[in-house]
């Protein structure tokens, strides 16, 4: 239970104390029918009196309105609790996950961590009307027993003894359905990877013409999904008609029984009226439990799988606090280090002091952009160490690291949004002017774009063309402004005239920069006070 303590800060006290309070009420209300009829039958209609009938059923009606005006406003509140819950719980899971480091990222495909926050939609379970009722259904419950016990005890023994039987039967089930809904959840959370993969592929998937065998694989995984989810339909299907059975059965026993002390006038009709109603809120909440506890095993799959999300650390959590300064040296000495088993670098040193000009040249796949990310702090557990201004990487503030350290990507990531939207984030004060200043170094004419600032951006960039997109992740850096600039293959996809322009640049307007140029380009190499082969 411990596990799931963190739902508490997500609700406010005084909500969920009045709200049970609300609760509370509407069960006494609905013990309250049950005894009315009772005494209008044997108080009105045995004696013939049409005051008690009438002031009764007035009084009646009365209850019900009254029951009907706290349900509805009872429900109407968890309605609304429960949106905006899982609004709060999907946003912490989406901000929590963006500061995960980049081994998750690694290993998961980015529709099954898609599928994972989505998860949370299994949680509004908890709030539906069923749950409520269990809640309710138990202080009328204990208040039925009482009055079944004063009617007569006999019966309210046969009615208990049915409870351990319902019981073990639900817990068994209910093991069951949780063990299957974990199954069908991760399943579906593939699923979902493989779908997002191929629809961000569709060009590769065209181009390969794979669509038939792409969707025969996922055909493949949707059988898997429907499967699991066959199953574990299966298994609440025999839960909740298992408890039905159970209890009618024990409806025949009352019947029986109440039937005997009528006969030998131990009873009156009314009062079996009336424990008839009390047996039916006698079963509610075992009825109910078992029903709940079946229906919520998908919710609770969820709520462990998403506990195991929130407990993981985020970057920040395992990364130091130390603030580096403005950057005069950074030291790689015999760092090793692998995404797997496998080692990617091998005792790898290199030394750049401030402003230098470094090139990093290397065959394809042998670690160039691993070592930039190495330096943006992406991964910690290599060995060796890598010091920027004496301090070891994995104990400075990432915030203060990436704001020190920038670079042009190889694989540029930009937002669906607009051209100045995908700049702005970076520096929220600077202007038009500024920006389109920093794009002309960057080589990007503005007109080229209709809308110029304003042109539309599609996910990913996908409206534009791989040397526009360098460019723009150029214009990023030079905004940025950091201390240490890394060019991963900055320059593969422009113009001559652009690479002729950028290449100028790395002695004029980075002239005070320390920069480090990953190409495959020897006149790019040639730029540097320094060449480092990996
Ligand atoms: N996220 C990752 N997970 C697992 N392996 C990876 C990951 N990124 C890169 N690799 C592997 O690490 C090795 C080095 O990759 P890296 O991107 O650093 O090479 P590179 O020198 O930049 O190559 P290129 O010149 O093609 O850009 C490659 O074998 C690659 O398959
Ligand atoms: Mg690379």
């Amino acid at each position: 239970m411990k596990k799931y303590s963190f739902l508490f800060s997500y609700f406010k006290k005084a909500k969920i104390l009045s709200l049970f309070f609300l609760m509370i009420i509407s069960s006494v209300l609905t013990l309250l029918p049950p005894y009315l009829v009772s005494y209008i039958l044997d108080e009105g209609v045995a004696k013939t009196s049409i005051e008690t009938i009438t002031y009764c059923s007035i009084f009646l009606g009365f209850v019900y309105i009254c029951s009907f005006a706290v349900n509805y406003f009872i429900s109407q509140n968890l309605t609304k609790t429960s949106s905006y819950f899982i609004a709060d719980l999907k946003n912490d899971l989406f901000t929590k996950i963006l500061k995960l480091p980049m081994e998750f990222f690694d290993k998961q495909q980015t529709g099954y961590i898609f599928e994972r926050i989505k998860e949370t939609e299994s949680l509004n379970v908890f709030f539906s009307p069923v749950f409520l009722k269990f809640v309710t259904s138990i202080v009328s419950f204990v208040g039925a027993l009482v009055l079944v016990c004063s009617i007569r005890w006999e019966l309210s023994l046969i009615l208990l003894l049915f409870l351990p039987i319902i019981y073990f039967f639900t817990n068994h089930s209910s093991i069951k359905i949780k063990k299957a809904s974990k199954a069908l959840l991760e399943t579906t959370a593939q699923t979902s990877g493989k779908v997002q993969e191929n629809i961000g592929g569709i060009s590769a998937v065209k181009e390969l013409k794979m669509e038939n065998q792409r969707s025969s694989e996922i055909s493949r995984q949707l059988k898997q999904v429907a499967d699991k989810s066959v199953k574990r339909g299966k298994m609440m299907n025999i839960a909740s008609e298992g408890i039905v059975g159970i209890t009618n059965f024990a409806s025949v026993l009352l019947i029986v029984f109440s039937g005997i002390f009528i006969i030998k006038g131990k009873m009156s009709l009314g009062n079996y009226w009336a424990v008839s109603q009390y047996a039916l809120l006698i079963f509610a909440p075992i009825q109910l439990l078992a029903s709940i506890s079946i229906m919520v095993q998908p919710g609770i799959a969820a709520l462990t799988r998403i506990n195991e999300l929130l407990k993981l650390k985020t970057e920040d959590e395992i990364c130091g606090n130390r603030q580096v300064g403005k950057i005069d040296n950074i030291i790689f000495s015999d760092v090793s280090f692998g995404y797997s088993e496998k080692t990617v670098i091998d005792n790898f040193n290199m030394a750049i002091s401030r402003n230098e000009k470094v090139a990093l040249l290397g065959k394809n796949g042998s670690g160039k952009t691993t070592i930039a990310k190495l330096l943006l702090g992406f991964y910690k557990d290599y060995s060796g160490s890598i010091r920027i201004n004496d301090i070891e990487i994995k104990n400075v503030s990432l915030l203060d690291l990436r704001n020190r350290v920038g670079i042009a990507a190889q694989n540029i990531v930009l937002f669906s949004g607009t051209l100045l939207d995908n700049i702005r984030f970076i520096a929220p004060q600077f202007d038009e002017h500024e920006i389109i200043s920093a794009l002309s170094k960057a080589g990007l004419d503005i007109s080229e774009f209709a809308g110029g600032l304003q042109a539309v951006i599609s996910e990913n960039g996908k409206n534009l063309s791989g040397g526009q997109k360098q460019k723009i992740a150029l214009a990023r850096m030079i905004i940025k402004n950091p201390d240490v600039m890394i060019f991963d293959e900055a320059t593969s996809n422009l113009d001559i005239e652009t690479s002729n322009l950028v290449k100028q640049s790395i002695h004029t307007i980075f002239a005070d920069k320390t920069c480090i140029i990953i190409t495959h380009d020897p006149d790019m190499a040639s730029l540097a006070d320094t060449i480092i082969k990996i």
